[in-house]
């Protein structure tokens, strides 16, 4: 059902891959709901995704942007100002990457040039979208920002590897550009902490099968899809959430604050 929360406003979203991508089922959402868009991805993900079939069923343009590289992150906001006529009203960041959760290094043998990429493309690079942003006074007043994270950040998952240090990072910069950008210009922060979701990134993480039925069993709920992730961030980009920020809000069914299901139990009574 479509509210039209955000009719007139005008947002960025990263991260849009394929059908699967969380950032897929945001961008249609807030189409749906009456946003204007610009889609972003980095150029390789141009080339061998599918973004031009989102773009084409929500009317945006598409701009090419590494996350790390500072000088096309202000060309996507530059472009973004001239296609809507000034700032823009959201961005999504969902980016992430692990060269070592890609090569199978375990965190207790990693690369370390492959941990600073997997910092620098999943963290740095929030950290470098809201200071372009900032710089180039790109996001209008009462403008929202939201990154997606994981309960990796705050609990141990051994297979989710480096990632996690890099959702931890993420968290902590969400605080503290929630101060600076809310101080500043009213903008909001938040980081939305995910189920386990089917992606091409969910899925790379080894024994992903395995996590995403557990935390399953375990949310009152049952896990949050994309397309339910899709819901959250409509409603944190509208006007409706306008003095929630510098929060990681968990959106996972409940998993977080459950210590053990009954679900769960019954299969360890099983003789
Ligand atoms: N899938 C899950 O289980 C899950 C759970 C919680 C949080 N998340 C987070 O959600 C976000 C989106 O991931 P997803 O699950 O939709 O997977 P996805 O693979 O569809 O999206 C990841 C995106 O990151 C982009 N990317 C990688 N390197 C980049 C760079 N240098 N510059 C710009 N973009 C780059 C990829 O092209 C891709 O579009 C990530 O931050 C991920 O950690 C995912």
């Amino acid at each position: 059902m479509a509210y039209q929360l955000l009719k007139g406003k005008k947002g960025i979203i990263s991260g849009a891959l394929d059908e699967q991508s969380i950032a897929w089922h945001v961008a249609l959402r807030c189409h749906e709901e009456g946003a204007a868009l610009t889609l972003t991805n980095a150029p390789i993900a141009l080339r061998m995704g599918k973004i031009n079939e989102l773009a084409r069923q929500v009317n945006a343009e598409v701009i090419p942007a590494d996350a790390t590289s500072i000088e096309d992150l202000q060309k996507l906001f530059a472009r973004a100002k001239e296609l809507h006529g000034g700032g823009v009203d959201f961005v999504l960041h969902s980016i992430g990457m692990s060269p070592n959760v890609r090569k199978n290094k375990p965190y207790t043998d990693l690369n370390y040039e492959f941990y600073l990429k997997t910092l620098d493309i999943s963290a740095a690079s929030f950290h470098k979208m809201i200071q372009t942003a900032y710089q180039l006074d790109a996001i209008n007043e009462w403008g929202s920002i939201v990154g997606l994270s994981y309960i990796a950040a705050q609990r141990v998952f051994p297979n989710y590897n480096d990632m996690a240090d890099a959702k931890a990072l993420l968290e902590s910069i969400t605080r503290s550009w929630g101060y600076h950008y809310g101080i500043r210009k009213k903008v909001r922060v938040n980081t939305v902490s995910q189920s386990p979701t089917p992606t091409t990134a969910g899925s790379g993480v080894s024994g992903f099968d395995v996590f995403y039925r557990y935390a399953e069993m375990m949310s009152p709920l049952g896990n949050a899809t994309a397309g339910d992730c899709a819901n959250y961030c409509v409603l944190l980009f509208s006007d409706l959430s306008r003095k929630v920020t510098m929060q990681n809000l968990f959106h996972d069914g409940g998993y977080s604050f459950v210590g053990v299901s009954e679900k769960l139990m019954e299969l360890f009574t099983k003789p």
